[in-house]
């Protein structure tokens, strides 16, 4: 059974229709990528599968269990734990605080997770006292990694984690994705950069205006003529 699945769930906001009968499965340890244009929708599908924003209709399943309408603060509590666009860290506390409160929203208490957190990433060791709002863009995105794993979800999902970001800090997000991979992170990434996204994506779903238009394994949508025109900037080599 798949760990996570959206069935014909549709969103809009007030007259917008953003999301259109998306459906998508994610198996337990797949990297699953969402790609598409800006505005194509993959936020907001982030969104509704974490109860932030409530579907018009179709389902969300998490494990085979109906989880469609309920309160994001559950949906976190269940496992499944959203890195959303621009970061969503408590700016004005300390790294150490913001680990803290990711560990409260799964309803965790796990001292190993939090080492094992700032074994990954040292530099949040080194600055556990700093206050977010003061690191720099790569490092806040690292704590905002980190401040999901320490709740050591059963899926987590990443909202173009790589965005803004210096060359360097974009292969080193990547780095960690993979990284995660290998572990057995179960991992929905929504992504802007397709090139990296797909090598480290086992499958991908491509949505165009609110609607899945292509989907299958990473490697063959890397390959592909349509994807490579439209995503990855030329033919295939
Ligand atoms: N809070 C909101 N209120 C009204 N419309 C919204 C809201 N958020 C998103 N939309 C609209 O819904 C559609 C999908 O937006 P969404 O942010 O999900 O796309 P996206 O694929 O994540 O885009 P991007 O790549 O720019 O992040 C767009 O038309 C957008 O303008
Ligand atoms: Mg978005």
């Amino acid at each position: 059974m798949s760990v996570l699945a959206a069935r014909d769930l549709s969103v809009s906001y007030g007259k917008i229709r953003a999301v259109k009968s998306v459906s998508f499965a994610v198996e337990r340890g797949e990297v699953v990528a969402l790609l598409g244009s800006n505005g194509a929708g993959k936020s907001t599908l982030l969104r509704a599968v974490a109860g932030s924003v409530a579907p018009e209709a179709g389902q969300v399943l998490l494990g085979g269990r109906d989880i469609t309408g309920w309160p994001a603060h559950r949906v976190a509590r269940a496992g499944i734990t959203l890195v959303p666009e621009g970061r969503g860290l408590l700016a004005r506390m300390t790294v150490w605080e913001n680990l803290l409160m990711g560990q409260y929203a799964r309803g965790a208490d796990d001292a190993h997770a939090l080492e094992a957190a700032m074994d990954r990433f040292p530099v949040l060791r080194q600055r556990r006292r700093q206050i977010a709002s003061t690191l720099s863009g790569g490092e806040q995105q690292m704590l905002a990694i980190a401040r999901a794993l320490v709740g050591r979800p059963e899926v987590l999902m990443l909202d173009e984690p790589s965005l803004g970001l210096a060359p360097r800090l974009v292969s080193a997000i990547f780095d960690v994705v993979a990284g995660l991979k290998r572990e057995g992170v179960t991992i929905v990434l929504v992504e802007q950069n397709a090139r990296k996204a797909l090598a480290v994506a086992d499958r991908a779903y491509i949505l165009e205006t609110g609607r899945v238009v292509l989907e299958g394994p990473a490697a063959e949508l890397a390959a592909g003529e349509a994807v490579q025109r439209a995503y990855l900037g030329g033919a295939p080599a």
